[in-house]
């Protein structure tokens, strides 16, 4: 397994381009399937998650192609995919595929939608939490949908396809807003979603849907109708930049100490999580497709949050920002309050020296001043991330193990940091 060795203290300094959101190019990939159409997404991260869902895809019967690099178009540009499901050939998605991609559930909209009947496995719980299906069961059944949990898998079924319907989400879930909006499209009469999630992401497959020929209104809103059409056909979409990726690196750029700007990016995608990083005594600064960096000198100043759906401090930087926190000159609460157990990083980020102590759904983060280099190991994407950047601060080298979380979310990570100054290297195994 590949490792990375990271030796801390250099400052960042330079600038950074912002891939293709990977929680954006999922669901877009996954909806392909609503028409016999061919979907061009352009902007598409080269990630492993992404690679994974085009098998994924693959085994629908979804041709999907990678066009050619164009005249003009930059190494830091994303692929430009073309997926068409011309015919569908198998509803089933086994275990073996939705197991190592939850996401991959979400297949079963579009196939219910479209095809009247889907098998998809439950995928299970994950690093971070339980994680159920419930909600998304819940807005398939509001749509006509029969559902059935036999043996691990769910066998969903609308013989006479879906109707329009009223789906109220309990909680905010941006999987189960996907999965109603899909399902939704291609449905008989008028739907609504009430407590919709509003991340970026949604409005992204919203926007794309529109473009396939769906109706939908009050995208970006807590509510969002649809009036259902007989069918949707292709379209061309670009994937809007990764706020995630984009967060990471600003609290990279801040731990670390120096300048640097971001670009290919949408400022007003992250704003709470910019203006804790101002709280901290970073300078940021953003123009609207760029944010630039500053931490010369300053101490970092405590902060603590919440987690909350957009438009609150998303849940998948917690764990970036909270290896920030670990060379603040005071303490700060970090409260999650998405998922149940994403704090799998504090035991991690102990190994630096970093002093954290658990208190229910609140991690207290007593900064300290030196942070030093070790042997780590991450067990979910966010989580190695916020490990990558403890270690830039800290003193002497870190090894990081199971790289492959890491490359499921973040494209060409060691040359990005690289660029900007970073003693950062790959170790192939
Ligand atoms: C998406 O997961 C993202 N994944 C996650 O990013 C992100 O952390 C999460 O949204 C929250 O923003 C992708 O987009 C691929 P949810 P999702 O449904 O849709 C509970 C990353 O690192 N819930 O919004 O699965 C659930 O347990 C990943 O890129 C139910 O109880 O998350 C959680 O507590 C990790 N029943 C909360 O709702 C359900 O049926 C929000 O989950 C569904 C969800």
């Amino acid at each position: 397994m590949d490792r990375i060795r990271i030796v801390g203290g250099a400052k960042l300094n330079g600038t950074i381009p912002i891939s293709g959101a990977k929680n954006a190019a999922l669901p877009l990939m996954i909806a392909s399937l609503l028409t016999p159409e061919t979907l061009v997404l352009e902007n598409v991260p080269r990630l492993s998650d992404v690679r994974m869902l085009k098998r994924i895809l693959g085994n629908h019967g979804v041709d999907v192609m990678v066009a050619g690099k164009r005249v003009g178009e930059r190494d830091d540009d994303g692929e430009t995919v073309k997926l068409n499901a011309g015919a569908i050939v198998d509803t089933t998605a086994p275990y073996e595929l939705v197991s190592q991609m939850r996401a991959s559930f979400w297949v079963i909209a579009p196939l219910l939608a479209r095809m009247g009947e889907a098998k998809v496995s439950l995928p299970g719980g994950c690093a971070i939490g339980t994680r159920p299906v419930d909600f998304l069961l819940m807005a398939l059944e509001k749509l006509g949908a029969e559902i059935e949990i036999d043996r691990g898998y769910v066998l969903a079924k609308a013989k006479n396809g879906l109707k329009g319907g009223e789906i109220d989400f309990p909680k905010v879930t941006v999987g189960g807003t996907h999965t109603a909006l899909m399902a939704a499209v291609l449905a008989q009469g008028t739907s609504v979603i009430r407590n919709a999630a509003r991340e970026p992401e949604v409005g992204d497959l919203a926007r794309c849907l529109v473009k396939m020929g769906a109706k939908i209104s009050g995208i970006d809103s807590s509510t969002l109708e649809v009036v259902g059409v007989g069918s949707l056909h292709g379209a061309q979409h670009r994937v809007l930049p990764d706020r995630i990726e984009a967060g990471t690196y600003a609290f990279a750029a801040a731990m670390a100490g120096g300048d640097v700007t971001l670009t290919d990016v949408q400022p007003i995608l992250l704003q709470s999580a910019l203006d804790r990083l101002a709280e901290s005594g970073a300078t940021v600064t953003s123009d609207v497709n760029s944010i630039r960096i500053q931490r010369n000198g300053n101490g970092i100043a405590p902060v603590s949050l919440e987690t909350e759906a957009f438009p609150g401090f998303p849940t998948d930087l917690q764990a970036q920002f909270m290896a920030l926190m670990t060379k603040a000159n005071g303490t700060a609460r970090i409260t999650e309050t998405i998922f149940e157990n994403r704090f799998m990083h504090v035991q991690e980020l102990a190994r630096f020296g970093a002093k954290i102590r658990l208190d229910g759904d609140t991690a207290i983060v007593e900064g300290t001043p030196v942070l030093k280099g070790a042997p780590v190991m991450a067990t979910d994407l966010r989580a190695s991330v916020s490990l990558v950047i403890a270690a830039l601060a800290a003193e002497g080298e870190t090894m990081i193990n199971r790289v492959y979380h890491l490359d499921r979310g973040f494209e060409q990570l060691e040359a990005k940091l690289q660029r900007c100054g970073a003693e950062v290297e790959r170790i192939r195994a």
